[in-house]
């Protein structure tokens, strides 16, 4: 297998010769020059082998027949046009998870357009200006469209490829499955969402129960790792390897082993590893994911071929990628904003924050003593309202005895610190995972005008109360 050898890139349709009408309307940017992507989704149910041959198909909800949907995988730069038709009994909308889109292209149903209605359609059309490992998924009935299977990953490429021997996507799931593999439902239940959220109970790497993943000593592999999960937290350790992160929510670090030889993934986040396959030939070693106390589980065994290693010396260890065009915060002249999160379950001793009342109206957690629960977004006022152009810092309260992944649409941010200590490397992200009773400081740019939702992405959360808009005006 020849170093760096690259995915194909033969679903990238270039621009050029008029086959795109209506490119000529645009101005003539960087990025209108380099080409366009025009991909159809079709949302609907359909039918997926989760668990393998020995079980029945579990019916789900699919594009284009797919969980997850198609990868979507552009160049840095580029643009998209996704046509998208509803054919779901429900509403729905695709958010594209991290990309830093126009407001009016956000896909986050009554803040920036209607829902689209079962039969009906709507065309998304956006550059991409970061490179990275990003994901889509609908924003409508969050737990259950996401939770029936509708997500797929969406990969920007750097303009230099990473020198590594195979990129690779993990688009993780999780699903809540009966014996017969069928979906079991009990979306939206009062308890689990004011707890941990609906964990499942069967875990899938690209729609499939994983056995073993095969790979050959000596090689580098980028691995992107995307949580597609409507509620579960990963922590996966990599047993007997060392893999480095490169990139958190698609954004660059400065390579570095994960904390604890653990990699932590909250719903919707995603890590980009490079891994050395430094196992012997014919070896096989455990994936665990640990994260739930008493929960661990082998997610995967990577098993090594019988083949000779690839190459005799390892690689140097890979260099940072560069960075994407995300402004910089001023922290010193910022904004300061409080932002407190309620609510929730306190260890099975009755609800915390204040939010006792509130049982009764569906709402079980509060963003700045604010709930909007699922079926309230159409009347969300904004939480906060930014200055266009200022530099802001959120410092954000876990007041509840619970994880929250909090997810800002349309920016990547830092996170400069955690309890008063600022972070280790320079961390950005469009969703953190904030542990019970810390307190996290995120700072970025405003710079993109919109009301943009503000969220935890533990979905029946979102769905309990869990949500808000932040206006950049
Ligand atoms: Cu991944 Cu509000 O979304
Ligand atoms: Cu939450």
């Amino acid at each position: 297998m020849a170093l760096a050898n690259r995915v194909s890139r033969r679903s990238l349709l270039l621009a050029g010769g008029g086959a795109i009408a209506g490119m000529a309307l645009r101005p003539i940017g960087l990025w209108a020059a380099s080409g366009i992507l025009e991909k159809h989704f079709v949302a609907a149910p359909g039918q997926a082998s989760l668990a393998g041959p020995s079980y029945p198909e579990t019916a789900v909800w699919a594009y284009n027949g797919q969980t997850p949907g198609p990868e979507i995988r552009l160049s840095q730069g580029s643009r998209v046009r996704a046509v998208v038709k509803n054919q779901l009994p429900k509403d729905t909308t695709i958010h594209w998870h991290g990309v830093r889109v126009p407001n009016a292209m956000d896909g986050a149903p009554y803040v920036t357009q209607p829902p689209i209605q079962p039969e009906e359609s709507f065309t998304y059309e956006f550059a991409v200006p970061d490179a990275g490992t990003y994901w889509y998924h609908p924003h409508a009935h969050s737990p259950e469209e996401v939770g029936r299977g509708l997500n797929g990953a969406f990969i920007v490429e750097e303009p230099e490829p990473l020198p590594v021997d195979r990129d690779i996507v993990w688009v993780l799931g999780d699903w809540r499955l009966e014996e017969d593999a069928s979906i079991a439902g009990g979306f939206n239940s009062p308890m689990e969402m004011s707890m941990a959220g609906w964990v499942g109970n069967t875990v899938t790497i690209n729609g499939r129960v994983p056995d073993r993943f095969p790979v050959r000593g000596g090689e580098w592999i980028r691995l992107r790792l995307i949580n597609a999960a409507p509620a579960r937290i990963f922590g996966l350790e990599f047993t007997g390897h060392q893999p480095l992160v490169i990139a958190l929510d698609g954004q660059p670090i400065e390579p570095h082993p994960p904390d604890g030889g653990r990699v932590v993934l909250g719903p919707a986040m995603r890590a980009d590893l490079v891994l050395d396959m430094t196992s012997r030939p014919g070896s096989s070693t455990p994936v665990t994911d640990t994260f739930y106390k008493g929960l661990a589980y082998k997610l995967v065994d990577l098993a090594y071929t019988d083949e000779p290693p690839l190459r005799a010396k390892p690689l140097a260890p890979p260099a940072k990628l560069s960075p994407n065009p995300t402004p910089e915060p001023d922290i010193a002249n910022a904004q300061r904003h409080e932002v407190t999160l309620t609510g929730g379950m306190m260890g099975g001793m009755g609800m915390g924050g204040g939010m006792g009342g509130m049982m009764g109206s569906g709402a079980m957690w509060a963003i700045n003593g604010v709930a909007v629960p699922g079926g309230d977004m159409a009347h969300m006022k904004p939480i906060l309202t930014l200055t266009r152009g200022r530099s802001c810092i959120l410092a954000i309260d876990n007041q509840t005895a619970w994880h929250h992944p909090m997810h800002v649409h349309g920016y990547s941010f830092g996170v400069i610190t955690r309890n008063g200590r600022p972070t280790k490397y320079r961390e950005w992200r469009d969703t953190v995972l904030i542990p019970p009773r810390e307190r996290t400081e995120i700072a970025f740019v405003a710079d993109n005008p919109g009301d943009w939702m503000f969220h935890c992405h533990i979905l029946d959360h979102q769905e309990g109360g869990m949500m808000s808009v932040i206006r950049v005006t």
